[in-house]
């Protein structure tokens, strides 16, 4: 009995282990912009959902689930536990990410953190960076838009690419100040960022009305605001960097609205939060116009 119960201990530590060494596996598609233009990326964002069983299922899923086009980039942030277990069993073709990374740029005295060079070190590529969610902290104090651009830089200088979230509130689209909120989510980036770190990151635009609400920026205010968006890019940091990045569109984007918004010229993707977590998540890969 003893025995047996060490063997499964074992079993289930050299499991563990198994799933959380250092992965040696491709890094994903590439983010090189097509000279025709801009290559769409489409994220998905499982937070904090599933467990080790749920979420290997939902692997299973994606296993086999169609081609990717060549014009489309995959990736999935899944939650940090499963990071291992995902980059084991994943296709090779869809990068996986982490939702969040600590400020801390090298092991240390930081309980609890999760640093942005661990997660380069295990396999992960990408990792998304200011999502509403956490700039508005569910109970715990949230994340104030300094704290989320300098966070983007430590990801950037190791190795990370960055999904970098902004996006307005109800009350705030509704009182007219959209741009505003926008603006100040970005300008930090503005001081931060070099110019070639740029080319490492992806926006993602999610009006925090649109989350999770079933509510979605119909196709012409979503492209609206990214227009506005790459506007002050534009004028902000630089217009090739306006011309080259990708704004992705977050905010209950599933299989059945995502050929119209994907058809707008400034969305370049889109950021997704429940329809990842089931087979809906490839109608929206296909939707991207080829
Ligand atoms: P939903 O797609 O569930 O609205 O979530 C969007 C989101 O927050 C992705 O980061």
């Amino acid at each position: 009995m003893i025995a047996t119960t060490a063997a499964a201990i074992g079993a289930a530590f050299g499991l563990y282990f198994t799933n959380t060494k250092k992965k040696s596996r491709p890094a994903g598609s590439s983010v090189a912009v097509a000279e025709s233009g801009r290559k769409y990326l489409i994220g998905g964002n499982w937070k904090c959902n599933g467990t080790v069983d749920a979420n290997a299922a939902r692997c299973k899923i994606f296993n086999a689930a169609g081609p990717i086009p060549s014009n489309v980039e995959v990736v999935l942030c899944v939650p940090f536990v499963h990071i291992g277990m995902v980059l084991e069993s994943l296709r090779a073709d869809i990068a996986v990410g982490a939702q969040n990374c600590g400020l801390n740029n090298a092991c240390g005295a930081y309980t609890g953190e999760v640093g942005s060079h661990q997660l380069k070190d295990i396999g992960c590529t990408w990792v998304i960076i200011g999502h509403s969610e956490r700039r508005e902290g569910f109970g715990m104090a949230g994340e104030p838009v300094d704290l989320c651009a300098d966070k983007c830089k430590v990801a950037l200088d190791n190795g990370m690419k960055v999904m970098f979230c902004i996006g307005e509130k109800k009350e705030e689209r509704e009182s007219g100040v959209t741009m505003k909120v926008c603006a100040a989510q970005l300008a930090p980036l503005a001081k931060k960022l070099t110019i070639a770190d740029y080319e490492n990151i992806s926006i993602a635009y999610e009006p925090v009305w649109a989350i999770g609400t079933g509510l979605t920026a119909t196709p012409q205010m979503a492209q609206d605001t990214h227009a506005e968006i790459r506007k002050w890019i534009s004028e902000n940091i630089s217009p090739d960097v306006a011309s080259k990045i990708r704004i992705q569109y977050g905010g209950s984007m599933k299989g059945a609205n995502a050929k119209d918004l994907l058809a707008m010229p400034d969305i370049d993707g889109g950021l997704i939060g429940g329809a990842s977590l089931d087979a809906d998540f490839f109608n929206i890969v296909a939707a991207a116009p080829n």
